[in-house]
């Protein structure tokens, strides 16, 4: 059991298109299974789509498509984002995919054989947009309470899976496993709603047929947040092959949007307990993120897809600046002003100028060749020291995923730098022989440092971690690194050739 870091992100509706919003919850995934990968852990990092249920269906009908044949139109939207994104999923699970249904449908059988599922009636309201069933004392204004648009009136047969049953194990666990639910504040929330009561949870639709049939009553569809949950568990062969299953289940993190908390920390584990399954071991709700300080939304006309702001300011700048300005479980704000403020101070100027100037003193006063430092004085152990500070700031703070400040600890070390070049002014040295080796070690210090700053920006930026390495002069791969040995001072071989390249990020106009 825990061999493999599983990580995962929601699976995402394809009612609509890949937008800034989904994609953040995809990239902080993203650097959490690099990290982990940097560290040397074998990683499972999976995403998908959730392609069933009412809201896919109604989406598919406007557009007069076969569901299925629209789920296929859209699935290549998602993929193509994540591409562009760079993101490393090592699976891509789609609720359509046979391997899927398989699992959906012996699990929910074997809940049935145990007892746990019964037939009812359920009489209530529906949110379609958000596909939860709701009661009527959840309502604000007579709306849906998490996204405030209008709930439909349903009165159907269902089969009910007995969620009371588990609401006392449920609680249990999370209140004796403070790092199950995170942040605090939704920990908080969640044990206070299933306080209020938890009633038995509808499983399974009959009005529509977007979905996968019960083994047992092929009347009904699967609800689709009962199917869509068992994603987790059937990418990794839940039920076929359980040899891997347990070598890779319980995910180390669930990674999940704040409005979806409730689903994956009440339902999913009253679920794995029915299935005498183990518990994911950590479930994280991030914040949601306004545009220019309003909903993101179709009528409102500003949804924002990555794309767009890959072709203007590339791969990693979306990347780097989607992780380092807000703060991972709280909301947040994007802003065109701020995306191009931290692109041009923090990306621009302290970084790609560090990289320039360095590589080109190295370049002009030792023609390209990685020098042989002497021993390190003062100014150089300054910078030598700072490494393991900056090393465990960084551990400890992707374990918090607080993303924000681990990158901004990887910045103390990219400003300790820059400190140190200026202060060190090779330029001012550079023509006196007499000086030599000085001029020497504070190259040596300067591409070294350049150095660990791309092992450590590796999980952010991997593109621009790869070309700072290169250009250091290393031709081992990068991605075959273990960051505790590689970020050893002193392992960037001289006699090495260093590389040019373009300016890492040119500064753009304000
Ligand atoms: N299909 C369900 C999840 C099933 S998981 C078993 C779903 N899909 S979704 O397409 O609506 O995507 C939801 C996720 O997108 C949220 O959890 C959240 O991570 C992310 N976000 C969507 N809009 C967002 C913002 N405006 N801001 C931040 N994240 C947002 O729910």
């Amino acid at each position: 059991m825990g061999e493999i870091f599983y990580v995962t992100t929601p699976i995402y509706y394809v009612n609509d298109m890949p937008h800034i919003g989904t994609a953040y919850t995809t990239v902080a995934a993203d650097a959490v299974a690099r990290y982990q990968r940097l560290k040397g852990r074998k990683v499972f990092f999976l995403t998908g789509t959730d392609e069933h249920g009412q809201k896919v269906a109604q989406a598919a009908a406007e557009r007069n498509q076969n569901p299925q044949v629209w789920a296929d139109s859209m699935v290549p939207h998602f993929k193509e984002t994540w591409r562009i994104l760079n993101i490393s999923n090592d699976d891509f699970i789609r609720t359509t995919d046979n391997r899927h249904t398989r699992v959906a449908q012996i699990f929910i059988q074997k809940l049935k054989d145990k007892g746990d599922i019964y037939l009812g009636t359920y009489e209530g309201w529906y949110c379609v947009h958000d596909e939860s069933f709701l009661l009527s004392s959840q309502l604000v204004d007579g709306n849906c309470p998490e996204c405030r648009r209008p709930v439909e009136w349903v009165k159907e047969e269902n089969y009910f899976f007995k969620l009371s049953k588990y609401a006392h194990a449920v609680l249990k666990h999370i209140e004796e496993n403070p790092e199950f639910v995170q942040p605090e504040t939704r920990r908080n929330e969640v044990i206070s709603f299933i306080k209020s009561g938890l009633s038995d949870q509808s499983i399974s639709r009959t009005s529509f047929t977007w979905g996968i049939p019960l083994p047992f009553d092929a009347r009904h569809v699967m609800y689709v947040w009962f199917d869509a949950l068992l994603n987790y568990i059937s990418a990794i062969d839940y039920g076929s092959d359980m040899k891997r299953f347990v070598q890779t289940w319980p995910a180390d993190l669930h990674l999940v949007g704040k409005e979806i908390l409730r689903f994956h920390a009440i339902i999913w584990p009253a679920m794995l307990f029915a299935a005498e399954l183990p518990l994911p071991k950590r479930i994280f709700a991030h914040g949601w993120l306004t545009v220019e300080g309003q909903k993101m939304s179709k009528s409102l006309g500003n949804v924002i897809s990555p794309k767009e702001l890959v072709v203007e300011y590339g791969t990693d700048a979306y990347r780097y600046y989607f992780l380092r300005e807000f703060s991972f479980g709280i909301d947040g704000n994007f802003s065109r002003r701020t995306l191009l403020g931290r692109y041009n101070a923090e990306l621009a100027n302290d970084l790609g100028n560090l990289v320039s100037r360095v590589l080109t003193m190295v370049k002009k006063y030792r023609n390209g060749t990685v020098p042989e430092p002497d021993t390190p004085g003062a100014e150089e152990n300054g910078v030598i020291e700072t490494v393991p500070l900056v090393l465990s700031e960084l551990d400890e703070k992707m374990s918090e995923l607080a993303f924000n400040e681990a990158l901004s600890s990887v910045w103390d070390l990219v400003h300790a730098l820059n400190r140190y070049v200026d202060i060190r002014a090779p330029w001012s040295i550079a023509s006196d022989p007499s000086r030599e080796r000085e001029l020497d070690t504070i190259l040596y210090t300067s591409l070294e440092g350049l150095r660990i700053i791309a092992l450590l920006i590796l999980p952010f930026m991997p593109e621009t971690a790869e070309k700072i390495w290169m250009r250091t002069g290393m031709t081992d791969k990068i991605s075959d690194m273990k960051l505790d040995e590689a970020a050893k001072w002193g392992m960037l071989p001289h006699g090495s050739k260093t590389v040019s390249g373009d300016a890492l990020f040119p500064r753009k106009p304000e």
